[in-house]
């Protein structure tokens, strides 16, 4: 017949280290199951929007025209709206300038007209215009996640 050894509380050698193994088994399996919940979720993080405010409808009189710097999109105002278009070059993605035939990007010379239809240059495609809306206080955005067909414009009421 064994002997066991034991401690003054009772507790023999065999317990403790059986104790001590189920308990290094147990943080071993919680910590998997961490490192494997990583895996579980998606690694998808929300895009952040590219609404922003424009202003107020009375900022934009007839006939003017605004960039937004920051945003890289133009603001024009017409007899009757608001459109939004581009500044970014569909050709390799240069800011474009203003010019007396529409836009002009200064880096490989592509050329657009006043609604951004390429007339010259590199450029595959016309530049972008983009959705108008207008909040329930008057504020004006403009959402450049957003494409609009050309010639879509926030009409004045
Ligand atoms: S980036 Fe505009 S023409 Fe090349």
């Amino acid at each position: 017949m064994s002997k066991k050894c034991r401690d003054k509380d009772g507790v023999s050698r065999r317990d403790f280290l059986g104790l001590a193994a189920f308990g290094a088994a147990t943080v071993g399996t919680i910590g998997a199951l961490a490192g494997s919940l990583r895996f579980v979720k998606a690694d998808v993080y929300a895009e952040e929007s590219k609404k922003f405010k424009i202003g107020k409808i009375e900022n934009y009189p007839q006939g003017s025209v605004k960039k937004m710097d920051e945003k890289n999109v133009f603001i024009f105002s017409d007899e009757k709206g608001l459109y939004a278009i581009s500044a970014i070059c569909t050709h390799l993605g240069c800011i474009v300038h203003p010019s007396e035939y529409g836009f002009q990007c200064p880096c490989h010379g592509s050329q657009y007209t006043h609604d951004g239809d390429v007339i010259g240059g590199p450029a595959p495609r016309p530049l972008e215009w983009f959705e108008i809306h207008q909040e329930v206080d008057g504020t004006l955005f403009v959402d450049s996640g957003k494409t609009v067909p050309q010639g879509t414009k926030y009409l004045f009421a």
